[in-house]
């Protein structure tokens, strides 16, 4: 099964999507984690885009469309859980032409639904572990003990720097000028289903799940 969790900054999409990974074998392909990592290692394209990730702007379609097709190849054939992919038209048709090319297809699109001041409440209370990346909230979903990984232990963590409000109001005013207009390319081929991305975490989890297993009402 390949699905795309769409939904703006704050979401819920990596928190959702690294469950999907723990839980069904899928693969949790992130471009913004790609792109972080490519920052991370100081190669050529973490150079180029650097500027524009602190800007809050979105990186070039070239960019994260060779990131994703790498990805798909290293994956071995295991479903695929996209997040933060597509985010424009032409990356929407590039996944279509990406699998396509590799005989699989598209399953479904999980659009998380929620409110802007919630978001920016989400992304100023984020944090990760630095060594394992397991992702935390201050107020939403802390460490079960204060300073410590649950995951791994680690007591360093760290913070994104595009997660300031300033970034986020840029990156929400992107994803409604250029991501939100993907919908109707899916919603006519009748592969979206909406979820409450209000709701606390398990429940998401539950809605997701209900959905991918054709359970929802
Ligand atoms: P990216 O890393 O994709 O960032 P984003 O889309 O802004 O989304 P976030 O990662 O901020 O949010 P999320 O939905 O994953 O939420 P999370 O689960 O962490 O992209 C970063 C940048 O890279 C872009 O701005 C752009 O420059 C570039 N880029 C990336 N992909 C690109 C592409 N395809 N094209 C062009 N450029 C691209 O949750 C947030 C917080 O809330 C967490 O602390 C979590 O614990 C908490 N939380 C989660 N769910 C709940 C809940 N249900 N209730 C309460 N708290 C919750
Ligand atoms: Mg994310
Ligand atoms: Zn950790």
């Amino acid at each position: 099964m390949n699905i795309i969790l769409l939904g703006p900054p704050g979401a819920g999409k990596g928190t959702q999507a690294a469950r999907l990974q723990a839980t069904r074998g899928m693969i949790q392909m992130s471009t913004g984690d790609m792109l972080r990592e490519a920052r991370a290692s100081g190669s050529p394209i973490g150079l180029k885009v650097k500027a524009v990730m602190d800007a809050g702007e979105l990186v070039s379609d070239a960019i994260v469309t060779a990131l994703i097709g790498e990805r798909l190849d290293s994956s071995g054939g295991h479903g695929a859980i996209f997040d933060g992919f597509p985010r424009t038209r032409p990356q929407a048709e590039a996944l279509d032409i990406l699998l396509s090319e590799r005989g699989r297809t598209l399953d479904h699109v999980i659009e998380l639904v929620v409110d802007e001041d919630e978001l920016v409440r989400r992304i100023t209370g984020r944090f990760s572990c630095a060594r394992c990346g397991a992702g935390y909230h201050d107020t939403f979903r802390p460490t079960k003990v204060a300073g410590t990984c649950d995951a791994c232990g680690s007591t360093e963590f760290i913070r994104r720097p595009d997660d300031n409000e300033q970034t986020v109001r840029t990156r929400m005013s992107e994803y409604r000028a250029k991501t939100q207009p993907i919908l109707p390319y899916y919603q006519e081929r009748g592969l979206v289903r909406q979820v409450d991305g209000m709701a606390g975490i398990d429940e998401v989890a539950a809605q997701i799940d209900a959905a991918l297993d054709g359970t929802s009402r």
